[in-house]
Formats: structure tokens, sequence, C-alpha cells
């Protein structure tokens, strides 16, 4: 029976924090992780180089039943106090866009400088290392694991969310969740792809690889959730950061509405500017939208490219800038956990602690990370999330 003060199951970015300032603390801490490879999520991370904070992040960029459950955390450890540990580590970053870090060399520091705390602090590792089962009793948790009977009163829940399975990812936080009584918001792909009904998106594949601003919100809330961000077209439906971001509101079955021209009130441009014009008009709507998606919503607009566009009625146009201004579209589904940046849902956080992450229905048990129903936008935020809630978690302890 191998004793401790803390057993933490999986070593990812919440895990590895949690484990390191837990340990620093005194508390003998063992981190318990089935794959091969340390920290797969943050190796693969903002293409490599890991976006691993958002230097704006409040309790507002969250999607969760109860955003505000995030307040806490986020406020007791914020950005600044991430990068300090950063600069500790001499990383050279960079901001990219709104707020996003970025390592300017390689994820790979920031798993040496998770790696390295653990170190300092004599964490005990278990990896690779398979938990078959947990029980509690008499106030112990006992974990039979393939490194033998591990026991420990407190044990924390960090294994992460279900994107990526190729790389380790699983449910098993949320079957330990059930096991011990919590409800669970249901788990869904999250920063994802969207995917189109093949016959339905006949007519836009054409229009795969490009790229455009678009202001984009759901069915639901058509008003409230939107964001102006670069979308992408592709063969089965669109991507891009502005796709991602509102994949993670988008309630499964609602229309998205596209407004592919948001800077522009082009109805106005292309009526009151049109008088006296030699130009034609796919050149006159080119120069606001990409050339071959200008041609598409011309044709479906049963216009022709070359119609000189002083001729064109100005009901047409006004179509026109309608079918582009408030372009909507039915998507059929996510392109799933396989693309996915991160899982919607997880552990509900009505039956846990905002400033500790501990269970309110069985005293001992933590969840961290991804696992819980705290979702971050896309851009450095759910590794915020990872640190601000391993920190509560840990400075509980
Ligand atoms: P994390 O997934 O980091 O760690 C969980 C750990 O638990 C893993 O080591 C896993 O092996 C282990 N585990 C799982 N099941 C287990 C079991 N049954 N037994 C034992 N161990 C188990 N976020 C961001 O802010 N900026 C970014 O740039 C990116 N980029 C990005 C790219 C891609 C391709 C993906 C898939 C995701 C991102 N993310 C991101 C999201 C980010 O990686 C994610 O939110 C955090 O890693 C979550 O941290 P956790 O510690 O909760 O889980």
């Amino acid at each position: 029976m191998k004793k401790a003060d803390v057993i933490i199951i999986g070593a990812g970015a919440a895990g590895m924090l949690c484990a390191a300032r837990t340990a620093e603390q005194g508390l003998s801490v063992r981190l318990v992780d089935h794959a091969d490879t340390l920290a797969e999520k943050i190796r693969i991370s903002g293409g490599g180089r890991c976006n691993f904070t958002n230097i704006g992040a409040t309790w507002e960029n969250y999607v969760s039943k109860n955003p505000r459950f995030a307040r806490y955390a986020l406020s007791n450890y914020t950005p600044q106090d991430f990068l300090a540990l950063v600069e500790k580590y001499d990383i050279a970053w960079h901001e990219k866009h709104r707020g996003q870090l970025f390592c300017d060399e390689s994820s790979e520091e920031i798993i040496q400088l998770l790696y390295r705390e653990c170190q300092r602090a004599k964490v005990i590792w278990h990896r690779p290392c398979t938990v078959k089962d947990v029980e509690k009793r008499e106030g112990l948790f006992h974990l039979n694991t393939t490194d033998g009977l591990l026991q420990a009163p407190h044990l924390v829940i960090a294994t992460g969310g279900m994107a990526a399975p190729p790389i380790g990812a699983t449910d098993f936080g949320l079957s330990i969740a059930r096991q011990f009584g919590h409800k669970i918001v249901e788990p869904r792909p999250a920063l994802v792809p969207l995917i189109f009904d093949g016959i339905l998106w006949e007519s836009y594949k054409e229009l795969a690889g490009i790229s455009l601003e678009a202001r984009i919100a759901d069915g639901v809330g058509k008003k409230a959730q939107f964001f102006i961000e670069d979308i992408l077209f592709t063969h089965k439906g669109l991507s891009g950061p502005g796709i991602l971001q509102i994949s993670s509101y988008w309630d499964g079955h609602s229309p998205l509405y596209l407004d592919l021209c948001p800077h522009i009130d082009l109805e106005r441009v292309l009526i009151v500017d049109k008088q006296g014009s030699k130009q034609q008009l796919l050149t006159v709507l080119s120069q606001y939208l990409p050339k071959r998606l200008a041609q598409h919503f011309i044709r479906k607009n049963q216009l022709k490219e070359e119609q000189n566009w002083a001729e064109v009625p100005d009901k047409a146009l006004r179509q026109l800038a309608l079918s582009i201004k408030e372009w909507q579209i039915q998507p059929k589904g996510t392109a799933g956990y396989k693309k996915a940046e991160a899982m919607r849902g997880g552990v509900d956080t009505a039956d846990l602690d905002q400033k500790t992450m501990e269970s309110k229905k069985v005293s001992g048990l933590y969840f961290i990370g991804e696992v819980m129903d705290v979702t971050g936008w896309l851009g450095g935020y759910n590794f915020q999330w990872a640190w601000s809630s391993a920190i509560a978690c840990a400075e509980s302890l």
C-alpha cells in the first residue's frame, strides 16, 4: 500500500501545476497518468507553440451552465500570475492576437516548466499507470492501479476533457464523478469545425480555401452570441477561429447567421454609389469580398458577373447585400472530438465549491481543469482555467 496526503489523477496542465503547488506546501503528492508521453495536449497546443494564457481572461470568456463559478479562481490566480512563472523560467513569449500569449519557441518549454516545478517540489510520479478502480472507505480514497494500491485522504481528478482521443483523452473523470453521485452537464465537442449536409454543401465546395472575417451569431442567441473573427471554407463545411468560437455555443440544431461583410453597410454602398458607374457588378463586389465568394453570391442571386453595376435594379442589389450580410446556414453537426480543441459540459459546477474545487457531496474529492463544466473561448482561456482551478485547489489542501 503506497500512501500519500494527496493523489492527483491526470498529469496534464491542471494536474501538474496542482501537484507542484500542493507538494511545495509540504504535502506528499502522488501524480498518476496513463499516457506514455507526458502532457501531449500541451505539446500539440497552439500549433506547437502553446497559447498558454490570454491576458484579458475573465469569467465572461467561459461557456458553462454557471460561468460565474469561474470568477473566484480566475481572479485568485490570474494570467499575470502564470506569466510571472513563465518569465521565471526565461521562456520567451509574444502576444499574437487579442491578448493571446504564445511561446516564441515551443510548447515543450511549458511542459518542462511544469515538470521541473513538480521535480523541485518532490512530487511522486506514477506514469504510465492505469487506475482500475477507486473507492472511498473510512475517510480514505483507495485506488487499485497497475502500480499497486494507492491510498490518500484527498483525491484530485484532473483527467481533462474528451477532445483529441488519439492522444489519451478519456471520459474517466466523468465516470468517477458519476460514481460519487455528481451530475454531468452533457459533454459535447467544442472549439470544433462545423460540417454541413453533403447536398446542401455541394454548391459551396468550390469555395474551399477562402478565408475572410465574418460576424457570426448562433440561432439561439442571435443577438447575444456573436464574434467578428476569421472563418474558413472547407470541403466539408466551415472552420477557422470564428466558427470554432461559435461551435461552443451552438445548440446542435439551430441555424447560424453570418455577416460576411461585417464592417461595411453593403446595401448603402451598392445602391448609393452606383450612379453613373461603368464598372461590372463582379468588380464592385470583389472590393468587399474575396472574388470567388463574390461570384458565388452574384450567381446565387440570379445576377450576372459582367452586368453593368449601374443598371442592376436597387431591389436586386438590396437582396444581394442581404444575402451576404445575413447569410443563414444550417450545420448538420460538428467534426467531433477528433477535431475539437475542447469539451463543452462536464462535471456540473453546482456541486463543487468555487473557492476550492472540492465536491460538496464527497469530502476530499476535487475536480480541476477541463473535466469540469467550464469551457474557455479559443485563445488561451482553457489553459488559464487549468492554471487557475489548479491553484485554487492546491491552496485549499
Ligand atoms: P489535459 O488534457 O491537459 O490533461 C489530462 C491528463 O489526464 C492527460 O495527461 C491524460 O493523459 C490524463 N488522463 C486522461 N484519462 C486518464 C485516465 N483514465 N487515467 C490516467 N490519466 C488520464 N488551450 C489553450 O488554452 N490554448 C491552446 O493553444 C490550446 N490548443 C489546443 C490544441 C488542441 C489540438 C487541443 C486538443 C486542445 C488545445 N487547448 C488549448 C485546450 C487545452 O489543451 C486543454 O483545455 C487543457 O490541456 C486542459 O487541461 P487539463 O489539465 O484539464 O487536461
